[in-house]
């Protein structure tokens, strides 16, 4: 990861009436899309907006917050702008960010999954010493960010908010990471198993396969889902060749046999750059990025796409439109259009005394049929009432009963 201190490697009223409107992460979903919240790697003022930003009426599904970037000494978080948000636990150099905390509840009330990424590109703390102390800091960090434990005197970063799971990036060399996944996991099992939510166990691993960092932690417990990190590497995005049948470089099918060899299958995620500077190498946009999805959706492991990071992808105007559209629609769908402006279809009645009214702007000015709607441009759906012709050379594409869109 290139452009930020610690890189991965690097709709209310009518939306709540769908049945599944409001999903997270789906093991059964090939379109699910993840995006890292934390780091502002666009760097720059007004880049990285508060979470809750990102989680109204978005077509995300799940949201890691990265990093927890220190494990052990001291234990560490790091939201980068986020983070002025936060104070610090007194005596420590612990962060406690009321902010993330009513912002982690506010995200999975619109259905989101928000789990906490451990790891990024500057940790090296290298792991644990021993199986047994890695199966303790797996203790503690579900103390300090699942359940609230009653009597426990573990600082919680967030407060009473309860993530989803853990995400695991390390791209060093660690110690002994395979009990402490496998701790991770009996912890949110037994949670599940006893009422609880389902929680959610996922890494990151870069495309060389295997994984330097955690190829061991990752044949060490059945994880959900992998997102692939397709990017910095041969084995990465720009070395797709769309129309080959078989990819010389671009190894989603290694990966692919390698999620299917598990019980459940893992879901492997495409993770990309979000956008031309989110990465040294990778970033894909339009027919190519059209063509991988198209390739990938071949794969049965395959369940969505990853990028790195908000503010990359939200400074890239369009790109998530086109992402969605390209994985055949989002899980939730868009939401419908607000419905439009009340406008009367019968003349209003006839003025008791002939007074000269004056319009000025007042009227609504109904869409002229003619218009023409441009490339990602919404051109049908229930309650969508503006033009249903592309500008040329885009057709109309049905996407969900929401939503159609020129492509
Ligand atoms: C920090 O808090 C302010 C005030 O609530 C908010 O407007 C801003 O979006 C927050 N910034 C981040 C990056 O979370």
């Amino acid at each position: 990861m290139v452009s930020s201190a610690l890189g991965l490697g690097a709709l209310c009223g009518l939306v709540l009436s769908l049945p599944g409107a409001l999903a997270g992460f789906s093991s059964s979903a090939n379109n699910n899309i993840e995006i890292y919240w934390g780091q502002n790697s666009v760097n720059r003022v007004g880049g990285q907006q508060r979470l809750s930003a990102y989680c109204s009426n978005t077509p995300l599904n799940v949201i890691p917050l990265a990093f927890l970037n220190v494990i052990k000494n001291p234990t560490s978080v790091n939201f980068a702008n986020a983070g002025d948000n936060c104070t610090v636990f007194a005596g420590t150099q612990l962060l406690s960010c009321p902010q993330i905390e009513a912002d982690i509840k506010t995200c999975q009330a619109a259905g989101k999954t928000i789990t906490l990424s451990i790891g990024g590109a500057t940790y090296t703390e290298g792991g644990f010493t021993s199986s047994s102390e890695a199966s303790t800091w797996a203790d503690k960090l579900w103390a300090m960010f699942g359940p609230v434990q009653s009597g426990s005197s573990a600082l919680r970063p967030f407060g009473s908010a309860v993530v989803d799971g853990f995400d695991l990036d390390l791209e060093a060399a660690s110690q002994n990471m395979g009990p402490f996944a496998v701790q991770l996991r009996n912890r949110m099992n037994s949670a599940t198993a006893a009422g609880g939510k389902k929680y959610f166990l996922s890494a990151a691993p870069q495309c060389p396969f295997p994984d330097a960092a955690m190829g061991a932690m990752l044949d060490a417990v059945v994880f959900d889902y992998v997102s692939v990190q397709f990017y910095n590497n041969y084995c990465g995005a720009t070395s797709f060749v769309p129309g080959a049948a078989t990819q010389n470089n671009f190894n989603f099918a290694t990966w692919d046999t390698w999620a299917r060899s598990k019980s459940p299958p893992v879901k492997v995620l495409l993770g990309l750059p979000g956008s031309t500077s989110a990465a040294g190498s990778g970033y894909v946009s339009g027919s190519q990025l059209s063509a991988l999805i198209a390739y990938c959706k071949q794969f049965s492991t395959f369940g969505g796409v990853m990028f790195w990071d908000m503010s990359q992808v939200y400074s890239n105007s369009g790109f998530l439109d086109s992402v969605v559209s390209y994985l055949g629609g989002s899980n939730p769908p868009p939401p419908p259009p607000p419905p439009p402006p009340p406008t009367s279809t019968t003349a209003p009645p006839p003025p008791t005394t002939l007074v000269t009214v004056t319009r000025t702007s007042s009227t609504p000015t109904p869409t002229p049929t003619g218009t023409l709607v441009q490339q990602w441009g919404q051109c049908g759906g229930i309650g969508y009432t503006g033009s249903t012709q592309c500008a040329p050379p885009y057709s109309c594409n049905y996407l969900s009963q929401w939503w159609a869109q020129c492509q």
